[in-house]
C-alpha cells in the first residue's frame, strides 16, 4: 500500500489524511469486540472517565494478540514509513472509548507539545494514526481537526490538570480562535475501519458523547527510530522505551486472527 503523490500533498499541505474503510468490517469487528472486553478489566493501563466509563486503555498491543496485530500492520506501518523515510516504532498506542453517553471532552491541543515536553522527544517526526472502530458521526464526538495548524510549530501551551481525568498540555481559546479562522474546522468522520493520519503538531480536540452511540477509536503514534524519545518522565506502557522497528506483519494477520477467533467460538 503506497500513498500517491496527491495524497502525500495532502498531507503536506493540510496536515491530515483520510483513509477511508482501509480495513474490512470483519476485520474491526473482532477489534471492536476486544475492546468492550479490556474495558471490562481492572488493570493501571485502563484510564477512566470521572463517571466511571472507560476512557483509554493504554498499550492494549501488548496485551492483547489483535492489538498486536493492528500494531504492526502493513496497511498502517507502510505509508507512515514513506512519509518519515525510515523504519518506525510504537511510541504509544491507546484504545480511546468515548463512551455513550458519558464520553467526556478531549481539549484543544497538540500532540508533540506533551510528546516534548513530557518525554524529550527530539522533533515532530511521529505520525498520529487513527482507526476507527465504530462509525464515527457527526454526533457522537469525532475529533476536531484545524487544518494547516501543524505548520505554526509547538504553540504555547498550559497543563491542565482539571477539565477531565486525563491530564493534558491545552491551547487558549483566542489561539484557537486565531487558526481555525485561518484553517477553519474539520470533523474527522467515517465508516468502521477508516484510517486517518495526522502531523503531531496539528491542532485537534472533540466533544462529550451525550448520544447511545460509543465512539471507538484506536489511536498510535508511530515515532521514527531516530527519533527516539530522550527523556521520558511517563510510565513505559504510556511512553514506550522499546525503540527496535516494527516488522510488518502479513496483509492478511488480523483477517485470520478474526476466523481464527469465530472457528474457535
Ligand atoms: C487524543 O487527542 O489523543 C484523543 C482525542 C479523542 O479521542 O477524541
Ligand atoms: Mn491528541
Amino acid at each position: 500500500m503506497t500513498l500517491t503523490p496527491q495524497q502525500l500533498q495532502h498531507f503536506e499541505r493540510e496536515g491530515w489524511l483520510m483513509l477511508p474503510e482501509l480495513f474490512a468490517e470483519e476485520e474491526v469487528a473482532v477489534l471492536r469486540a476486544e475492546a468492550e472486553a479490556i474495558y471490562r478489566e481492572s488493570r493501571p493501563e485502563i484510564w477512566r472517565e470521572k463517571s466511571g466509563a472507560p476512557r483509554t486503555a493504554f498499550a492494549a498491543h501488548l496485551y492483547n494478540e489483535a492489538f498486536g496485530i493492528l500494531g504492526a500492520h502493513p496497511r498502517m506501518i507502510r505509508p507512515v514509513e514513506q512519509v518519515m523515510g525510515e523504519k518506525l516504532y510504537m511510541y504509544q498506542y491507546k484504545v480511546n472509548a468515548k463512551a455513550k453517553f458519558d464520553g467526556d471532552v478531549w481539549q484543544w491541543h497538540q500532540d508533540y507539545g506533551t510528546w516534548a515536553r513530557d518525554d524529550g522527544m527530539p522533533e515532530p517526526r511521529a505520525m498520529n494514526i487513527a482507526v476507527f472502530l465504530d462509525e464515527v458521526l457527526p454526533i457522537n464526538g469525532p475529533l476536531l481537526l484545524i487544518p494547516r495548524s501543524h505548520r505554526h510549530g509547538v504553540l504555547a501551551a498550559g497543563h491542565d490538570k482539571a477539565t477531565t481525568s486525563y491530564p493534558l498540555w491545552t491551547l487558549d481559546h483566542a489561539t484557537v480562535e486565531r487558526l481555525a479562522h485561518e484553517g477553519g474546522i474539520v470533523a474527522a468522520t467515517g465508516k468502521p475501519g477508516t484510517m486517518l493520519m495526522f502531523h503531531g503538531n496539528l491542532v485537534h480536540g472533540s466533544a462529550g458523547n451525550i448520544t447511545p452511540y460509543p465512539r471507538k477509536i484506536v489511536y498510535l503514534t508511530l515515532n521514527a527510530v531516530s527519533n527516539f524519545i530522550r527523556k521520558p518522565t511517563r510510565a513505559e506502557w504510556i511512553a514506550h522505551r522499546d525503540f527496535r522497528p516494527i516488522e510488518p506483519v502479513a496483509d492478511d494477520a488480523l483477517l485470520a486472527y478474526a476466523r481464527r477467533r469465530k472457528a474457535a467460538a
